[in-house]
This record gives structure tokens, C-alpha cells and sequence, in this order.
């Protein structure tokens, strides 16, 4: 038996490498990937050797480019936002962390995957949901659903026991759940559970407090074709380099913190901390392009799908016939959502301050309060508004005639 496990190289993850040797007797493959969490993988790699796993059974991987090419991106492109809040930084990694584990799985002739998510989130659906969707057969494996090690005190014996090394500051009871990736960083549990407190201060991770932030404003140009951004400041840059960089400049400006109670897909609700920096930055620009560039018909209809795409991947249904639909529809709306955007960046605020493109449907000599020459002929607006307002008239007057 051998099986993929999703490895951070952290200590839980190094509990469930041992517990997938001693309890399922598995030969385990390792996966790392580097998603931008800005930690050293090679500590993982040292770890998973310690750990007595064969070198060719552990995979180290840099898949920046690909996260933010094939999955953050096409997801911008429709605003996409959970609960109208959650820019979905954790929901959009976990499809390709398990599109990952099962290609390994195929590629090392293992029959299972497993993880380190928890049986009451909302990331062992996404994990499993895209095991499943991408091959059938795979078994999974969860072993925070299955073992007996229910507190912390119990973990730390089993890798006291199994000759796991435990980092001082791990002894303890850590002061809240991280997940880290170049879109977000989110923090929940402990410390954050009571929804009615503030979080403290040190929970902020990539992000400057607002009020600290400096107090000049800074603009950004970003170049928009066909709905991806492509150039930040006029010169072009490939998809993580471009999200890296907002991220530099969104955290310095205290750009992207939010503080949220959301419903998971399992039912209960969960409050977290979020810091988007460079993805609040990349959605205000994209609306800003979208402001000239989309006719009103393809951008209300795409508007009024957007909630609905964004519950699909919270759910983990990205490999799903209807996540893939509705993303040919949004897909076809950006054909013309290319252009520049420059955004003022203030003390946790990012606002879209003027917008140009070669694609603009703006006509300022439709719009203009000026004199028009005959662009537009204003006595059409009188039949425009006497064909609509007929039936509001009917509708008034057969209520003035049933009720008197
Ligand atoms: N609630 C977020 C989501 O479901 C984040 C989950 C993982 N975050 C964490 N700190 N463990 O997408
Ligand atoms: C977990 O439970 O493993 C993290 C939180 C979530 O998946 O929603």
C-alpha cells in the first residue's frame, strides 16, 4: 500500500507521515508545495528523509506560476467573492494541491492520497471532492477523522513517542490556525473564536495596521488583456510576479484585511481573519477596467452568476461541469476587458482613480453635458420613458380602482 500525503513539513502533517507508516503500515509519498507561503521548503525535504521516506518518494514543488495562471486568475476574472466578503485565498489552492497529489499517485503507483485537513472544515471537502472528480478510484485518507490523538496533549506524546522533533513554541498551545498562499493569509480558531473580541494585533501577518501605514498614498498602474492583469506600471510580468508585487505594495498600505463570520459548507459558522493584500488590489482594478470596457448587458448577467461561481469553489466543486460553464460564460465576457487601470493605494484602501483602454465603450461625446453635435437626440428619452412607465400606470391605476 502506498499513498500521496499533502506534506507542509510542519508538525501535524509530520504526525500523520508517521501515523500513515505505523497504523496503515503505508509506504508514504510526500508532496510540498511551494504556493507562495513564503516558507523554506527544504526543511520539509530534510524532515521527510528523517522521517525515513526514500528520496525518490518526495516531491518538492514550486507551482506559483501555475496557482496563479490557472486558478486565481480565471477566478478574478469573475470578481469572485464569498459571502460578499472572502476573496476565497484558501478555497482556490486546494484544487491544485489535490490535482497534484493524485497525478503523483498516478506517477508512483499509489493508491490513496491523504491530508491534514480536519473533519470539521471545510478543506477536506475540497480536497476529496477534487481527488474524486479527477480519479474515481483513488482511496483517501483523513486521519483527523480516524485516529484517537483528539488534543493537543495527545499529539505531542505521539511525536514525543515517535521521535518527531517538536519546535519549543509548538509545545504549546498554538494561538491560532494558519493558511498561507500568494493570495492570503488566514488565521482561525483559538485566540479567534469568540467573534465578539477583536483580534489582537499580532495575528496580522502580511499586512501593516491601516493607521500605521505611510502617510503619502502610492499609485499603481495595472494592465489589464482579455481580464488578466499582465503589466504592473508599464512593464509586463508573468502572473505570480504580478500578484507577488501587489502584495508588497497592498501590505505596505494596509491593504486587504478582513474580519469575518462565514458558513461553512459543513454547517456551522467559523470566524477568521484574512489578509488579501495584492488580491484586494488586483479586484478593484479588474472592476475598474470592466467599468469602460464591459457592455452593461454581459456585465449585469455575469454580475448576477458571480455568487453563485464563488459558493462553488468555497464548496470545492472546481472540477465540476458547472463551475467549468459558468467559467466559459465569464471567460467570454473579458474578450474586450483589456486596458490600464491606476489605483491610489491610502491607510488600507485601494481605489481605482482613472481607467483608459483601446476597448472603452465610454463615449464622452454620448455623456457629455456639453453641447453633443447631435450625438445623441434627447427628445428619444421622452418615448423611452412613456414605453416604460405604461405599465407602472396601469399597475396605479387599476390599484386606485380596487381599493376605492
Ligand atoms: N475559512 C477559510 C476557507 O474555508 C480558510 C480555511 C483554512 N484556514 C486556516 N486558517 N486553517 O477557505
Ligand atoms: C480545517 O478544518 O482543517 C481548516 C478549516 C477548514 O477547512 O475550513
Amino acid at each position: 500500500k502506498k499513498v500521496v500525503l499533502a506534506y507542509s513539513g510542519g508538525l501535524d502533517t509530520s504526525i500523520i507521515l508517521k501515523w500513515l507508516q505505523t497504523e496503515y503500515g503505508c509506504e508514504v509519498v510526500t508532496f510540498t508545495a511551494d504556493l507562495g507561503q513564503g516558507e523554506e521548503l527544504e526543511p520539509a525535504r530534510e524532515k521527510a528523509v528523517m522521517l525515513g521516506i526514500k528520496p525518490e518518494n518526495i516531491f518538492i514543488e514550486d507551482v506559483r506560476e501555475e496557482f496563479v495562471r490557472d486558478f486565481v486568475f480565471p477566478m478574478f476574472r469573475a470578481n469572485a467573492l464569498y459571502e460578499g466578503l472572502y476573496l476565497l485565498g484558501t478555497s482556490i489552492a486546494r484544487p491544485l494541491i489535490a490535482k497534484r497529489l493524485v497525478e503523483i499517485a498516478a506517477q508512483t503507483g499509489a493508491d490513496a492520497v491523504a491530508h491534514g485537513a480536519t473533519g470539521k472544515g471545510n478543506d477536506q471537502v475540497r480536497f476529496e471532492l477534487t481527488a474524486y472528480a479527477l480519479d474515481p478510484a483513488i482511496k483517501v485518507i483523513a486521519p483527523w477523522r480516524e485516529w484517537d490523538l483528539t488534543s493537543r496533549t495527545k499529539l505531542l506524546e505521539f511525536a514525543e513517542q515517535n521521535q518527531i522533533p517538536i519546535a519549543k513554541n509548538k509545545r504549546g498551545e498554538a494561538p491560532f490556525s494558519v493558511d498561507a498562499n500568494l493570495l492570503h493569509t488566514s488565521s482561525e480558531g483559538r485566540v479567534l473564536e469568540n467573534p465578539g473580541e477583536e483580534a489582537p494585533d499580532y495575528v496580522y501577518q502580511r499586512t501593516v495596521d491601516p493607521e500605521k501605514a505611510p502617510d503619502a498614498p502610492e499609485f499603481v498602474e495595472i494592465t489589464f488583456e482579455k481580464g488578466d492583469a499582465v503589466a504592473i506600471n508599464g512593464e509586463a510580468m508573468s502572473p505570480a510576479t504580478i500578484l507577488t508585487k501587489l502584495n508588497e505594495l497592498g501590505g505596505k498600505h494596509g491593504v486587504g484585511r478582513l474580519d469575518l463570520v462565514e458558513n461553512r459548507f459543513v454547517g456551522m459558522k467559523s470566524r477568521g481573519i484574512y489578509e488579501t493584500p495584492g488580491g484586494t488590489i488586483l479586484l478593484e482594478a479588474h472592476r475598474g477596467i470592466e467599468q469602460i470596457t464591459l457592455d452593461s448587458g454581459a456585465g449585469h448577467l455575469k454580475d448576477s452568476i458571480m455568487p453563485r461561481y464563488a459558493e462553488l469553489i468555497y464548496n470545492g466543486f472546481w472540477y465540476s461541469p458547472e463551475r467549468e460553464m459558468l467559467q466559459a460564460l465569464i471567460d467570454k465576457s473579458q474578450e474586450h476587458v483589456t486596458g490600464t487601470v491606476r489605483v491610489k493605494l491610502y491607510k488600507g484602501f485601494a481605489r481605482t482613480v482613472a481607467r483608459w483602454s483601446e476597448h472603452s465603450l465610454y463615449s464622452e461625446k454620448h455623456v457629455t453635458f456639453e453641447e453633443d453635435a447631435g450625438a445623441y437626440d434627447q427628445k428619444d428619452a421622452a418615448g423611452f420613458i412613456r414605453l416604460n412607465a405604461l405599465r407602472l400606470k396601469l399597475i396605479a391605476t387599476r390599484n386606485a380602482r380596487v381599493k376605492g
